[in-house]
């Protein structure tokens, strides 16, 4: 995911090859990343963080602890750190940094293919200005929102930070369903694909609500009608209202 933003961040322009430095503690990520975008690399995070405007953290939650033991009162409060960080909070963050200055942010899965959807939220010591580069920096990997509670963050991790799993569950489902019909698995791939990425564009662009472009294509009596009404009987949605509420508990618990 850090590479996903740095290559974004340089190739729209946002930040110069010469103004980014990357820490990695692998030597083959280190070479790969300075081979492919010509940038600094370094393995030492306290020396990365030196002569910067804006930090950005994405290292694997369970490496967070020791990146913040490591830079720990080095920070002067006008840096600004941005973290991609799942489920670390920003009481976490600023405690173990002692640093005030720090945005959370919670991509998904397709911000590596900049059709991301990424929500953040800012400490109240974070200025306007940096707000501004945050929202710059977060808006390479697709769309951006910014909220004011934490909380808000728990929900969009249960809903897009874990949404693009339910759809690709969704996918493997219609797939197998259209084989088991008796198509053939790259026939069936490829209706499914279609049909997603269509329709996903369809709400996009018809600027109607889902709901009424579902009963456009539900005549009384039809097949449309014939496979809802199964979904329904099934509790398709309130199943998904579970599902969703269940991510969303475990987001609370994770972050502590
Ligand atoms: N992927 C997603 O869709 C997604 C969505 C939302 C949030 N996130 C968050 O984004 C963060 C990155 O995820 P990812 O999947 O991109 O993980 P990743 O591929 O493992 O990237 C983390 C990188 O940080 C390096 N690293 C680990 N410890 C370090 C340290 N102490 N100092 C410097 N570098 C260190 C890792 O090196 P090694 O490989 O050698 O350990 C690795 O290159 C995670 O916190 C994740 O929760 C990801």
């Amino acid at each position: 995911m850090g590479e996903a933003m740095l290559s974004a961040v340089l190739s729209k322009h946002l930040a110069t090859v010469q103004s980014v430095t990357v820490s990695d503690i692998s030597p083959e990520r280190r070479q790969h990343l300075a081979g492919k975008y010509g940038i600094a690399v370094t393995d030492d995070n306290r020396q990365a963080v030196a002569d910067t405007d804006v930090i950005v953290l994405a290292v694997k939650p369970q490496n967070l602890a020791g990146v913040t033991t490591e830079l720990n009162g080095l920070l002067r409060p006008e840096q600004l750190v941005l973290s991609i960080i799942a489920g670390a909070r920003l009481d976490t963050i600023c405690q173990g940094l002692e640093h005030r200055a720090v945005v959370r942010a919670m991509p998904n899965t397709p911000a590596q293919i900049g059709q991301g959807m990424t929500i953040w939220i800012a400490t109240e010591e974070v200025t306007e200005q940096q707000n501004e580069w945050a929202g710059s920096i977060l808006s390479v990997m697709g769309h951006e929102t910014a909220v004011s509670s934490e909380d808000q963050i728990d929900m969009a991790t249960a809903v897009s930070g874990s949404g693009p799993a339910y759809l690709f569950l969704f996918v493997e489902a219609l797939v197998d369903a259209a084989i088991q019909l008796g198509l053939s698995r790259d026939m069936a791939q490829e209706l499914v694909l279609t049909t997603v990425l269509g329709s996903g564009q369809l709400i996009e662009e018809s600027g109607r609500e889902p709901a009424e472009l579902r009963r456009m294509v539900t005549s009384p009596g039809g097949t449309t009608a014939e496979a809802l009404r199964e979904l329904e009987q099934g509790k398709f949605a309130e199943l998904l209202t579970r599902a969703v509420r269940a991510a969303y508990e475990r987001a609370k618990q994770l972050g502590g």
